[in-house]
């Protein structure tokens, strides 16, 4: 538990707030699928731009990708994933469930008995993650293709045509984001794992003498990335992975760890995938993916360095670590999100004191003119108090009220979100103001 917020509470403000709903809820929902209303698709772009300009603008020496999911079935083979990429599954012969072996507890696998029944448990079987469909009129195994597992394979089989189109300097880098696949026995644990997600993914080509040395930056970068995104430093961690847990493709691999409502979980990878994967497809295209690095005049296989994060499950961690149910006075609670400004949903909350005299009036033409600065909201509805505290759910850094000194000096009153002071602002300096304050943000 982080914040004594349980998982229940956080679904449901999401889908009282319209964060996150479950996915074709009319028809009794789709299990481990949702969907993300107004103020969640606002929150996932705001994240996913944040990376992007972390990962790719910011960055001397990386560029972006945008690969297709359907890939060619040879990659998966060449990547390993067709052979590697399963969970030992096992079943129970009474209450029919299906469980991951390597998540049961030991005493369930030693006696081979269900957790949930007592029912005796099958032998575990290798089950593959990879969504199968065809391609093309007919099913038959010739026009078969896989949604992709993770979107890295998409930037390996570009890495000739990137060197060659884009005077990337060596080191370089390739930065992606997009839906992923996998076919995975899903616990309870709302959007932290599912069937579709997406990925933000960055691979550093490198030279092989320089592994240790880039793995150490990318680590260290990526944890202020999320330092950045406000998240709270005292719930990351960093877990190495021991030689059991590492993926096919990794030497070594680092997870940043996030302490979710049911607690400490895997948030991003970063590993190093040696040459790997540029290896084998050279060996299975037949093409050759080598590089000659022109200061040193020496050709090898470049080591990859990547950095692999989960948008939807950094979402999650965003919402769980902005929750704060907050005692305000005696008998007065409120709920606020913290979202560093950067990523919140909505920007600026809009507000007449009252509807009449004209202040609606002017608080819709300064909220026309504020959209193209910030997301905004306007709202006249209610006591300007609950007005504020609903703001504070959704997450609005700032709300401005237009009374009836506006009228006489053209200023409105500005109130912070998570400190609830107010000052007085001027009309014409309030995307200055504001802007200037996203800067200061510190979470307190
Ligand atoms: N390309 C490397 C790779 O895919 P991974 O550790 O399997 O590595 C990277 O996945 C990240 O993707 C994870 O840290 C997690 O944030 C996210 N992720 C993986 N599977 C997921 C799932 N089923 N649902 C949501 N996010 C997932």
């Amino acid at each position: 538990m982080s914040n004594g917020l349980t998982m229940d509470t956080l679904v449901s403000l999401c889908k009282r707030r319209g964060f996150v709903f479950q996915s074709s809820e009319i028809y009794g929902g789709l299990s481990s699928a949702w969907d993300y209303g107004p103020l969640g698709v606002e929150l996932k772009k705001n994240i996913q731009e944040f990376w992007w300009k972390e990962m790719t603008r910011v960055q001397e020496n990386i560029v972006g990708l945008d690969a297709a999911i359907m890939m060619h079935p040879r990659v998966w083979e060449a990547s390993g994933h067709v052979e590697n990429f399963t969970d030992p599954l096992v079943d129970c012969k009474g209450c029919k469930q299906r469980f991951r072996e390597d998540k049961l507890p030991a005493e369930n696998v030693a006696s081979k008995k269900c957790p949930e029944c007592g029912g005796e448990l099958t032998e575990s079987r290798k089950f593959n993650l990879m969504f199968k469909t065809f391609m093309g009129p007919v099913e038959e195994g010739g026009n078969l293709v896989y949604l992709r597992p993770e979107t890295a394979q998409g930037i390996y089989v570009n890495f000739k045509n990137v060197t060659q189109t884009s005077r990337v300097k060596f080191p370089f880098g390739i930065a992606q984001v997009g839906k992923a696949f996998r076919n995975e026995i899903t616990t309870k644990n709302f959007i932290f794992r599912t069937c579709e997600f997406e990925q933000l993914e960055m691979q550093y080509f490198i030279s092989p003498d320089e592994d240790d040395k880039w793995f150490e930056y990318w680590k260290k970068e990526r944890w202020d990335y999320y330092k950045k995104l406000g998240i709270r430093q005292d719930k990351l961690r960093f877990h190495q992975h021991g030689p059991g847990e590492l993926a096919h493709y990794a030497k070594v691999a680092y997870d940043i760890e996030y302490e979710f409502p049911m607690g400490w979980q895997e948030l991003e990878g970063i590993h190093n995938r040696t040459d790997y994967d540029l290896s084998r497809h050279t060996e299975f295209s037949g093409k050759d993916l080598s590089y000659l690095d022109e200061t040193t005049n020496k050709r090898f296989i470049p080591y990859i360095i990547e950095t692999s994060a989960g948008l939807t499950r950094t979402v999650l961690a965003v919402l769980s670590d902005a929750y704060e149910e907050q005692k305000v006075e005696e008998g007065d609670t409120r709920v606020v999100m913290h979202f560093h400004p950067a990523i919140a949903p909505v920007k600026l909350g809009v507000f007449p004191l009252v509807k009449k005299d004209g202040l609606a009036e002017i608080a819709q033409n300064i909220e026309k003119d504020l959209r193209e600065d910030f997301t905004t909201f306007y709202d006249h509805g209610g006591a300007i108090g609950r007005r504020y505290r609903r703001q504070d759910e959704a997450g609005t850094p700032y709300c401005i009220t237009i009374d009836f000194q506006t009228k006489e000096d053209n200023t409105v009153t500005l109130r912070y979100r998570d400190s609830m002071e107010q000052v007085r602002v001027k009309i014409a300096e309030i995307p200055d103001f504001i802007k200037k304050a996203d800067k200061e943000y510190r979470r307190e």
